[in-house]
């Protein structure tokens, strides 16, 4: 018989089990990954309800058979004083929000609750890394490395073929990235959360969306140099910044939690090159607006809409055509999952994780940076128009 792989799984929302909103859905991944091998021995979620609706719709499935075993708590302690010992996991997949993780805060600690209960488990955690202080994100890195947690952060976009094949003609090259230019236009007449659009809850748009491509961003450019980043946004107050096709009503959300439309950022990298990022809520329909591009001498790199069918642009020195490449079916969600769980059964290399958790730390710093110096300067601004 084959030998079974244990998971459990933390928050029964959107990124486990599926939205209308996007193509995540982690559960549908490890099912194809892991097939009959698989064993979903718990759902973790203070919300009970929510939780049980969506362990039904699993045991109404084709894949009931995976579901069988896997019984509901509302806390990790709940599931870990319940397990029978075969039943502890291998991996947890932590898909709760940012605030109830990434920190040494009580109740903000999953990370940790997990370490403790569960020392042998492997953590996948979700995007961002918290929403806490970065400082308590460098201690949770420092308390998974002392106990030799394997960990692996949901920066997808890293795993597209499309990504990587930047990666290895800059690496067959030689070349040195010169810059990065990061373009994310949000479409968001179907964005009803008042939650996201609060960024006391969500952490704004750059912390919660422009998150990946400020990660593809560093991938690609390296370290930041933090005190370089430079950023303005255009405020929901402001003339510009008026959008006619609210779905929900922002007048709910306190004025000064309410969400930039356009932020504009760029930063040095501690390598020399400069990183650009261009954020804007305006499209309307379902569609949004991505480009991801890379400069190095002699080249240029265009990567265009990432997350749905992307299509890569390499123009190359002494070549006057434009290579163009399309990437039908690649999916950076089961890609990430598939490497993940090669690493965890010792069939791939650690390094095969694209992103560690130090690195998304990273990430979420640069973030921070930039929330922090667009509101200041909206501040300056405000005080001298
Ligand atoms: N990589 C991607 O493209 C992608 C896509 C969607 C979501 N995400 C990320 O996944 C995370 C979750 O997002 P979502 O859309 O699934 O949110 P969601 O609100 O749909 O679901 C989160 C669930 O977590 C539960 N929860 C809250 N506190 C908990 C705790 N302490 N322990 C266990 N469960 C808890 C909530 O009750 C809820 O059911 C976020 O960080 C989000 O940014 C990433």
């Amino acid at each position: 018989m084959s030998v079974k792989v244990n998971v459990l799984l933390v928050g029964a929302g959107e990124i486990n089990f599926g939205s209308v909103e996007g193509p995540w859905n982690h559960t549908s991944r490890l099912e194809k990954i892991l097939t009959s091998r698989l064993r979903i021995v718990a759902l973790v979620d203070p919300d009970q309800s929510r939780a049980f609706a969506a362990l039904q719709s699993k045991l109404a499935s084709a894949v009931a058979g995976v579901w069988k075993d896997c019984n509901l708590f509302p806390s990790v302690f709940e599931a870990a004083a319940s397990l029978s010992p075969e039943c502890v996991p291998q991996i947890a997949i932590v898909g709760a929000p940012p605030f109830a993780r990434g920190t040494d805060i009580a109740g903000r600690d999953l990370e940790l609750q997990l370490l403790k209960v569960f020392p042998a488990c492997a953590l996948f955690i979700e995007k961002p890394v918290s929403s806490g202080p970065e400082e308590a994100s460098w201690r949770v890195a420092q308390a998974l490395a002392t106990h030799g947690t394997l960990v692996g952060v949901g920066y997808m976009l890293r795993y597209l073929k499309a990504v990587q094949l930047i990666k290895k003609v800059i690496s067959d090259n030689g070349l040195v990235v010169m810059g990065t230019n990061a373009r994310y236009v949000m479409a968001y007449e179907w964005a009803r959360k008042p939650a996201w659009w609060d960024k006391s809850r969500s952490g704004g748009p750059i912390i919660e969306q422009a998150t990946h491509f400020c990660d593809l961003s560093r991938y690609f450019g390296g370290d930041v140099h933090l005190p370089s980043v430079v950023a303005h946004t255009v405020q929901h107050n402001e003339p510009p910044g008026e959008l006619s096709a609210k779905r929900f009503d922002e007048d709910q959300i306190p004025a000064e939690n309410r969400l930039p439309r356009l932020t504009s950022a760029t930063w040095k990298y501690t390598g020399g090159a400069v990183g650009t990022l261009t954020h804007v809520i305006a499209l309307h329909g379902t569609t949004y607006d991505t480009e991801f591009e890379v400069y190095a001498d002699g080249y240029h790199f265009r990567l265009v809409d990432p997350y749905s069918i992307p299509k890569l642009y390499i123009r190359r020195p002494g070549v006057a055509e434009v290579e163009a490449h399309t990437f039908t079916n690649d999916d950076p969600f089961h890609t990430e999952l598939a490497t993940f769980v090669g690493v965890v059964e010792g069939d791939r290399r650690n390094e095969a994780i694209l992103s560690s958790y130090e690195d998304a730390i990273k990430t979420y710093e640069l973030t921070w940076a930039i929330r922090r110096k667009s509101e200041r300067a909206a501040e300056d601004y405000n005080q001298n128009p």
